[in-house]
């Protein structure tokens, strides 16, 4: 059977479409060398254990909403649809610009979508793709038009600059992408989204939310910051991250061969490759920008499509399978074909 006549198993209703994609990297790099100087750890250390050689850090007046507002801006000229079409925006964000309001109303007001009703889901680095799968639900129901999925994330406002476990892993970005019903093409094929809460400890923010809120202790102890059990995570990652990929092909009806590009999380190179290596396919499919991004968290899936796109690498109809894991633990995988 040709890939044309699988009937995709999973999608029931509208089939819906990416449309338009954006991304925004804030401006200062911070590299290796700079991280030197600021904790006990070399360029060599970080690129053989991780991968990454240097990270995007946002300005001190850059919220996590300005970021994602750039990159909405983005994905909606992409798209060519004004901001008024949009009728929801779901925003995936673990540093939001503060407790409440939710930071999806922020880049509502940003980018004048006044007819969308707005809210964040707090998945981790899963983020994108739980929305991706939410916007997708609410489309293909007939219950909306147009969806706004925002991954945004201004990770160093949570990281421990003394703590080099943590602080040489992450940067800042945001990714947007555009939903609609389309026709006849596959668009986002097929998803399988999962969690599990017994394992929170791995990789939390311990301070600051109802169990611990802020004190003078708190802060003294630093539980503002994102603690992390990284050869533990690690572990749990790929696992999860491979079962996960298989799950949604299987979804999709697509093997494994029909797949033109792999896009894992963003977190460390060996765990790239040990997913790479465990789905059997060769490193030319592996999409990889961790070198100059580091983990972003929920956008680092966003930010690598919308790379793809504007390197001109992606042809109508390739099929993508996009996988992802963090914190909580969460986890998931897409199976999208392309239709721009
Ligand atoms: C964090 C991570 C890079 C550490 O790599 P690792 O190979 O597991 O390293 P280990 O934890 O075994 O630590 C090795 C040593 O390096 C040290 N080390 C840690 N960070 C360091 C740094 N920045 N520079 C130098 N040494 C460092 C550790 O202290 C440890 O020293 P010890 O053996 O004396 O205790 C890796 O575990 C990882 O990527 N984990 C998953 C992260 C992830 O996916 N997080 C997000 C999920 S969304």
């Amino acid at each position: 059977m040709t890939t044309k006549e699988r009937v995709h198993p999973a999608v029931v209703g509208r089939t819906v479409s990416i449309v338009g994609i954006g991304s925004y990297l804030p401006e200062r790099i911070l590299t290796n060398a700079d991280l030197e100087k600021m904790v006990n750890t070399t360029d060599e250390w970080i690129i053989t254990r991780t991968g990454i050689k240097e990270r995007h850090i946002a300005a001190p007046d850059q919220a996590s909403s300005d970021l994602g507002a750039e990159a909405a801006r983005r994905a909606l000229a992409d798209a060519g649809i004004s901001p008024e079409a949009v009728d929801m925006i779901v925003l995936g964000t673990i540093t939001p610009d503060m407790g409440f309001p939710n930071t999806a109303c922020f880049v509502q007001a940003k980018i004048g979508a006044k007819n969308a009703f707005c809210f964040d889901i707090e998945a981790a680095c899963s983020g994108f793709l739980y929305g991706l799968e939410i916007g997708r639900q609410f489309i293909s129901t007939g219950s909306m038009e147009t969806v706004l999925v925002i991954a945004a994330e201004k990770i160093s406002s949570i990281l421990d600059w003394e703590d080099r476990n943590t602080c040489v892993l992450f940067g800042d970005a945001a990714g947007a992408v555009v939903l609609q019903a389309r026709g006849a093409a596959h668009g986002v094929m097929a998803s399988t989204l999962g969690s599990d809460g017994t394992l929170a400890e791995l990789l939390m923010l311990p301070g600051g939310g109802s169990r611990s809120p802020t004190t003078e202790e708190t802060v003294r102890n630093r539980l503002h910051y994102m603690k992390m059990a990284g050869r533990e995570v690690f572990k749990h990652a790929v696992t999860n991250m491979t079962r996960a990929a298989k799950d949604a092909l299987q979804r999709s009806g697509l093997g494994i061969e029909d797949i033109r590009w792999i896009i894992p999380h963003q977190a460390n190179l060996r765990i790239i490759e040990a997913i790479g290596e465990r789905l059997g396919v060769t490193k030319e499919k592996l999409v990889i920008n961790l070198e100059r991004c580091g983990n972003t968290s929920a956008a680092t899936i966003v930010v690598a499509l919308d790379e793809l796109a504007r390197e001109g690498k992606l042809q109508k109809h390739d099929k993508i399978l996009m996988v992802a894991f963090g914190g909580g633990f969460t986890w998931g995988a897409s199976v999208v074909e392309w239709d721009k």
